[in-house]
């Protein structure tokens, strides 16, 4: 997806992100617990959230370190995050801070976050490796980022779509390996429940990005295939990440 085409994208949908994303206290507590068992903050550090959205992890970040740095391109985005000095907005995208076109705060951070973003970037391999090029001595980035293929109760042309666009996670790993990290690569999954009538909420509202590749009528026919194949009133599917994580000697 280009870039000025997801940026809109994330605007229209900044207002009800988290009501989208934030499926439950659990899963954000699961999904929070399991960036900071990788980056192992400590109190003093400094922390890059790349792609931070509306700041749904930054929190976190910001209760164990000292303080974290939330860039994003999208301004409805990062105009949802919350009002808290240990957060310092920044307005864009990962290649503009990569290629200077906009200076961050800080020389050097302790610990680099990209959740759900790396699928956003024409070139990771060089962005991840410019990026880590911001890690102090010690310094660790990790990439949250779905699986080549999820078990999402998607229409199937949705599914395709993901499989085609989606970047492997070895491939990040292997990235952050050539640009002289330790890499480690680990898969965890989050039960997921929803009543169909959410889900097809979500799926209209394009909660994910690729569903902005389907106009309207397709996003309904797409709705109709998921009632179709998911006759009763729930869904409960997997929620499947990878963490792909690189640490600086
Ligand atoms: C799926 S959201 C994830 C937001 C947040 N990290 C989270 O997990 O809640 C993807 C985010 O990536 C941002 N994004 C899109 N293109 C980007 C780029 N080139 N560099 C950095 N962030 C980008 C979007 O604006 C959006 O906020």
């Amino acid at each position: 997806m280009q870039s000025d085409v997801t940026r809109a994208h994330y605007d229209r949908l900044a207002d009800t992100y988290d009501e989208n994303w934030a499926y439950s206290p659990e899963f954000i507590a699961w999904m929070t617990s399991g960036i900071l068992a990788r980056l192992k903050l400590a109190r003093a550090d400094r922390v890059l959230d790349v792609g931070c959205g509306t700041g749904l992890y930054s929190c976190g970040l910001a209760e164990q370190a000292d303080v974290v740095v939330c860039t994003d391109p999208s301004s409805g985005m990062l105009a949802q995050l919350p009002n808290d000095e240990r957060l310092l907005p920044v307005h864009a995208g990962a290649e503009d801070l990569t290629q200077g076109r906009v200076r961050l705060p800080h020389d050097g951070y302790d610990a680099i976050l990209l959740k759900e973003v790396v699928h956003h970037l024409p070139d990771p391999s060089q962005v991840l490796s410019d990026l880590s090029g911001l890690l102090r001595p010690g310094g660790r980035i990790l990439v949250v980022m779905l699986p080549m293929s999820i078990g999402y109760p998607l229409f199937d042309a949705a599914l395709r779509l993901f499989q085609e666009r989606q970047p492997d996670p070895q491939a990040i790993a292997t990235a952050l390996t050539d640009a002289g990290l330790n890499a480690d690569l680990t898969y965890e999954e989050f039960p997921l429940a929803f009543t169909v009538e959410r889900y097809a909420r979500m799926v209209r509202s394009r909660y994910m990005s690729l569903l902005s590749s389907f106009d309207d009528a397709q996003i309904e026919e797409g709705i109709a295939e998921i009632r179709r194949r998911h006759p009763g009133p729930e869904l409960r599917f997997p929620d499947r990440f990878a963490f792909v994580t690189g640490v600086k000697a």
